[in-house]
């Protein structure tokens, strides 16, 4: 079966789909994102990652390209188009297509919207979670609004290409103090010795994730303190267990971190158990 995308308004052969040259995403990474797991023909969480769109857009002062409800029915459609049961729908917003000029272009310019849908096998992400991942750091190296989800990644780019290359998973940005931000494209968390799960306030330096927010409410359902302040590399390294979250690997255990082992080496059992009960309690949008 061929794919399909959403292209300012029309479903096109995801072949064939094309923006233009002067789309001011493509010149200048002037545009937003977001992407929602889909799980068993539901969109996860759809309202939260829309409500942070909107949030990025009013900050960027781009306007909706259409009516939440409109986008919302075209989210599930470019779903059920590409019959995707597991998998994310990946959708960008940009400033629009105008001649090259960085002072924003006039209001007859309209922003421009891609919607994709992507298939995943779920025993895949089962798997690296029975796995558990390894993760480097990296020095922060990012612009001071990493709370708006915009397509300008290229700092993430090259720290994934940097694990990849170090045979790790995940990088994580520290800043200079040694405080441990987040991921590459996951928020990142530690258990401490004392059974606390430790997570970065979001108030400023990372991006508040959509499955961070759920699975502060799978902890409370199962009896689980969450504590949002900053922790070091170091506490990390002394910490029971350590894990990262984004909405396409819901909870997966960090196993070691630049080359030392975190807890026993293994997956921890407070990753798994937010892990296990994540579906229960996010919101799901049937597609
Ligand atoms: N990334 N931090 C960063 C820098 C991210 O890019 C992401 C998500 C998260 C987690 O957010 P959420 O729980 O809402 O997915 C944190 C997406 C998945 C991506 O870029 O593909």
């Amino acid at each position: 079966m061929s794919r399909i995308a959403y292209v300012n308004g029309r479903y096109v052969p995801h072949a064939s789909a094309a923006v233009h040259i002067e789309d001011r995403g493509y010149q200048f990474a002037d545009g937003v994102y977001e992407v929602c797991e889909v799980k068993g023909g539901f969109i996860i969480d759809m309202r939260g990652h829309l409500n942070r769109l909107d949030r990025s857009l009013g900050e960027l002062s781009i306007l909706w390209p259409l009516h939440r409800s409109a986008l919302e029915r075209i989210l599930a459609e470019v779903v059920r188009r590409n019959r995707i049961r597991n998998g994310l729908v990946y959708l960008q917003v940009t400033r629009g297509v105008a001649r090259r000029d960085h002072v924003f272009p006039g209001p007859n310019v309209r922003p421009a919207l891609v919607i994709t849908a992507t298939r995943s096998d779920p025993q895949v992400s089962d798997q690296m979670a029975a796995t558990g991942i390894d993760v480097i750091t990296v020095p922060e190296n990012r612009w001071e609004r990493v709370d708006i989800k915009t397509v300008g990644l290229l700092p993430n780019v090259l720290a994934r290409q940097q694990a990849k290359d170090a045979g790790a998973q995940e990088a994580w940005f520290v800043d200079k103090d040694g405080i441990v931000l987040e991921g590459s494209a996951t928020n990142a968390w530690i258990v401490t010795q004392d059974g606390a799960i430790v997570t970065r306030d979001a108030e400023r330096g990372i991006l508040r994730g959509i499955t961070r927010t759920t699975l502060f409410e799978v902890a409370k359902k199962l009896g689980l303190k969450v504590v949002e302040r900053g922790f070091t590399v170091d506490e990390a390294l002394m910490a029971r267990e350590a894990f990262v979250t984004s909405a396409t690997k819901t909870a997966i255990s960090v196993i070691s971190i630049n080359g030392s082992s975190i807890g026993n080496g293994h997956p921890g059992s407070v990753a798994s158990a937010l892990r296990g009960s994540f579906f229960d309690v996010a919101e799901k949008t049937p597609a």
